[in-house]
C-alpha cells in the first residue's frame, strides 16, 4: 500500500542518537522504499516556542538539513523544506485551534515536562505547540508519520483534532486521521547516564548522548561512562528486567547494526561491560562519522543548503495552501 508519510525535526541544535535512530534513520528507509511519498521538514516555528538566539537558530535550521541529507534523505526523492516558508502552517495552525480543546490540551505530558513548575511562565507557544503539529501533519494528508515514542500523545490529538473537524463539518475523510509509526524496539533511546530517562538535546549533561557532530574521541569516552551496573551481560531478555541501562546500550548496538535485541544478546551472552562498551563505542563510530564529516562537508555550501530547503518550500506550499484553501471553504471563510 503506498503510504504519505510526513515528519519533522526541530532545529535546536544537539542532534543526538536518540534523533537518528528514533526518527532519522526510519525516515530513510521509508523514502527508499518506492511506494512511499515523503515530506520531512525542518520544524523551525516548533523550535521558536523557547526562546532561541537568531543566529544560532538560523545555523541550526542549516544544521538539521545538513543532517537530513547526510543520513540519506534524498531532496530529489523526498520533500525537504522548512516549516517558516510555507506560511499555510501558520494558518492552517489557528483554525485547528479553534476545533481543539483546553481539555486535549491540558493532558499533554510533553508541555508538562517542558515547562516544569513554573508554566506560567512558559510560552502560549509551548502549550499549543502540539495543534501546529497536527496542522504540519493534516495540511499534507499524511497517512503515516514516523516518529520516536516520546510524540505518540501528539500524534493522538492530530487524530482527535481531525476527527472532529470532518465530524463537526459533516466532511467525512476531509481531514486524514495519520497513523503513527513508531518502531516496535527503539523507539526510546534512553540517556546513557540514567537509563529511566530519555536521551534529550535539553539534558545538562553532555555525557548523557551521543550527538551527530560528536567525535571519535568524544564518543569513545561517552560509552565509557555510560552506566551499566554490576553483572554480566544477559544470557536473554528476561533478565534484561530492571536493567534499563544494559537493556539501552544494547538497543543501540541492536538498532545500529540492523539486527535484533535477541542477535544481539547472543552476540555478547555472558561477556562483560568494558568487552561490549569497546564494540558498541566502535559500531557508533562506524556509523556516525561519516554522517558527522558529510554534515561539516555540508555546511561549507550555505546556498546548496538554502536552495535544498527553497525549492523544498516551493513544493510543500503547493500542497499545502491548497488544503487550507479547502478548510476555509468547509468553514464558510
Ligand atoms: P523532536 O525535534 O524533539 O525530535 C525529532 C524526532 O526524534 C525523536 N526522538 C527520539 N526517539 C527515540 N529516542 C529518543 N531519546 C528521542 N528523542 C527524540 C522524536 O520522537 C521525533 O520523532 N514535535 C516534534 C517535531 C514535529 C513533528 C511534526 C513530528 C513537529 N511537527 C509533525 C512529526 C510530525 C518534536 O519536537 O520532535
Amino acid at each position: 500500500m503506498s503510504k504519505k508519510i510526513f515528519s519533522g525535526v526541530q532545529p535546536t541544535g544537539n542532534l543526538h542518537l536518540g534523533n537518528y535512530i528514533g526518527a532519522i534513520k526510519n525516515f530513510v528507509n521509508l523514502q527508499n522504499d518506492k511506494n512511499n511519498f515523503c515530506i520531512y521538514c525542518v520544524v523551525d516555528l516548533h523550535a521558536i516556542t523557547v526562546k532561541q538566539n537568531p543566529e544560532e537558530l538560523k545555523k541550526n535550521i542549516r544544521e538539521t538539513t545538513a543532517a537530513f541529507i547526510a543520513s540519506g534523505l534524498d531532496y530529489k526523492k523526498s520533500i525537504i523544506f522548512n516549516q517558516s516558508l510555507v506560511s499555510a502552517h501558520s494558518e492552517g495552525s489557528w483554525i485547528l485551534s479553534c476545533i481543539a480543546r483546553m481539555g486535549w490540551l491540558n493532558r499533554m505530558t510533553q508541555f508538562k515536562e517542558k515547562a516544569g513548575k513554573d508554566k506560567e511562565k512558559a510560552s502560549v507557544g509551548l502549550y499549543i505547540y502540539p495543534i501546529l503539529m497536527a496542522a504540519d501533519i493534516l495540511l499534507y494528508d499524511a497517512t503515516h508519520v514516523p516518529v520516536g515514542e516520546d510524540q505518540k500523545q501528539h500524534l493522538e490529538l492530530s487524530r482527535d483534532i481531525a476527527n472532529k473537524f470532518n465530524l463537526d463539518f459533516n466532511s467525512k475523510n476531509f481531514l486524514i486521521a495519520p497513523e503513527p509509526l513508531i518502531q516496535k524496539n527503539f523507539a526510546r533511546i534512553m540517556s546513557l547516564k540514567d537509563g529511566n530517562k530519555k536521551m534529550s538535546k535539553s539534558d545538562p549533561s553532555e555525557l548523557s548522548r551521543i550527538n551527530l557532530s560528536d567525535t571519535k574521541d568524544e564518543i569513545f569516552n561517552k560509552i565509557k561512562k555510560a552506566k551499566t551496573d554490576t553483572q554480566p551481560l544477559p544470557e536473554n531478555v528476561n533478565q534484561l528486567a530492571d536493567r534499563s541501562e544494559a537493556e539501552n546500550l544494547l538497543g543501540i548496538y541492536s538498532s545500529l547494526s540492523d539486527q535484533s535485541l535477541i542477535q544481539t544478546i547472543n552476540e555478547f551472552s555472558g561477556k562483560n561491560f568494558s568487552y561490549f562498551k569497546e564494540k558498541l563505542a566502535n559500531l557508533v563510530v562506524d556509523k556516525i562519522s561519516p554522517i558527522s564529516s558529510e554534515i561539516n562537508k555540508l555546511l561549507k555550501d550555505n546556498k546548496f543548503i538554502d536552495d535544498v530547503l527553497n525549492e523544498g518550500a516551493q513544493k510543500a506550499n503547493e500542497i499545502a495552501s491548497k488544503k487550507v484553501k479547502n478548510i476555509k471553504k468547509i468553514i464558510g471563510l
